[in-house]
């Protein structure tokens, strides 16, 4: 069994339920489902992401990086679920992907750079921060080892989104001019969407951050890091 894995089923075997309120551990339970099947839904999108590079010619250290990215998924998706399992009392496990029209649009390299740009630079970067900020302040052992593994391979998506699109851009230099106004226009959108925080239950402790917190940490980490990238990448 892979380092990683025992690591944190250990610390799993010792959670101990009798020391948590009920209804904290069923949301804990939801939202680590909720978490989960993104990240099973994220397989899939890396998965389509090796075949558009291979549509398009791209190199090879981009392909190795998509498929690398797709077995983090496979491991990030276990983390969750097992969390959620173990929350719930109950195991939970992935349903049915429909994946019927995963393969429009793969051939084109704009649509490719844009959606890299949309999914990887800006998403992968939030969830990298967003993942490192709520392992920190996480109390459950489990949650904590299962957000800075997935924070850590966030952050390498990220980087592996940034190089696709520097090739793509490279390749193609005429891109450059609309993906600079995609990333502004996209960002806006990442950081402006209000969540409300209905819930009177904190589930901080078992790694999941309250709405408000995401929101005011995506517009930090918008203003401090994907801004500035962009001025880097884009000029
Ligand atoms: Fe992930
Ligand atoms: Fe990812």
């Amino acid at each position: 069994m892979t380092d990683w894995l025992s690591a944190f089923e250990e610390s799993l075997a010792a959670f101990e339920p009798a020391g948590h309120d009920r209804s904290a551990l069923g949301l804990a339970a939801a939202g680590w489902a909720e978490r989960a099947r993104d990240e099973h839904a994220s397989i899939a999108a890396f998965d389509r992401f090796s075949l558009e590079l291979l549509a398009v010619a791209a190199p090879p250290e981009l392909l190795e990086g998509a498929h690398v990215a797709a077995l983090d998924e496979i491991r990030h998706s276990r983390l969750a679920f097992a969390l959620a399992s173990t929350y719930a009392g109950a195991p939970i496990g992935p349903g049915p992907l429909d994946v019927d029209r995963a393969l429009e649009h793969v051939g084109s390299l704009a649509q490719l750079a844009e959606a890299t740009l949309v999914e990887g630079c800006i998403g992968e970067s939030l969830a990298a921060i967003e993942a490192e900020w709520a392992a920190e302040a996480a109390t459950e052992p489990a949650a904590r080892a299962a957000l800075q593994i997935i924070s850590a391979d966030e952050a390498r998506h990220a980087e592996l989104a940034w190089a696709t699109v520097r090739w793509a851009s490279a390749e193609d230099p005429a891109l450059t001019e609309r993906l600079s106004a995609v990333f502004e226009e996209q960002l806006a959108r990442a950081v402006a969407f209000a969540e409300t925080d209905c819930s009177s239950v904190d589930l901080t402790a078992f790694g999941l951050l309250r709405p408000v917190r995401r929101m005011a940490l995506r517009r930090a980490a918008a203003r401090d890091i994907l801004e500035p990238a962009a001025r880097v990448a884009f000029g």
